[in-house]
């Protein structure tokens, strides 16, 4: 069973963090859906999705282009996970809103959903990516707390690796 992570970026921090995620799992397959869209999706049974919130808590740019044909995936049977990049300070009440966004579309009717998260040491107001008292996947914020980066990603990966590989 392979994994794939499908995500986008608009100005290379969820990239960054993708291509780190990606590293420190190894043998997972890397899609920027700006240039592939959701080319061979269908072929995983274990997916992460990658996006940055923008606007007002709105999805990131390619994403919501290309939104209408997210919307027509099938992701039954399938082992999904979630991070997100925000700005929990200038937009402290939207703080990785478009995590949720994806998140909402895709569980549903016979998906796993793994990796989510504690939102303490985090400083933010409202988000939507809290569901039960806990981030529904990775949150981080690279624009005022991007020295916790790299342990957080370090934390999740480990946290999901034997569900996602
Ligand atoms: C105009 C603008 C709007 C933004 N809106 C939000 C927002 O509503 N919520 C949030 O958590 N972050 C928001 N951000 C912060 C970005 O999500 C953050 O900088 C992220 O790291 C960008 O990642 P990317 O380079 O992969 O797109 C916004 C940033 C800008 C410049």
């Amino acid at each position: 069973m392979k994994t794939a992570i499908y995500y986008a970026s608009s100005t290379g921090n969820t990239e960054e963090v993708a291509e780190k995620i990606s590293k420190t799992l190894g043998g997972i397959d890397l899609f920027d859906i700006s240039q592939n869209g959701f080319k061979d999706i269908e072929k995983y049974d274990k997916l992460i999705f990658g996006t940055s919130t923008w606007g007002d808590g709105d999805l990131q740019d390619d994403w919501e282009e290309l939104w209408d044909k997210f919307c027509e995936l099938d992701f039954a049977n399938k082992t999904l996970a979630f991070f997100g990049l925000g700005d929990g300070d200038s937009y402290a009440d939207t703080f990785c809103n478009a995590m949720a966004t994806i998140y909402g579309q895709a569980c549903g009717k016979g998906t796993k959903t793994i990796g989510e998260t504690s939102k303490e040491d985090y400083t933010f107001d409202e988000s939507e990516a809290v569901k039960n008292g806990k981030f529904i996947g990775l949150a981080l914020d690279e624009d005022n707390e991007y020295e916790k980066t790299d342990k957080r990603i370090q934390t999740w990966c480990e946290s999901i690796k034997n569900d996602i590989l």
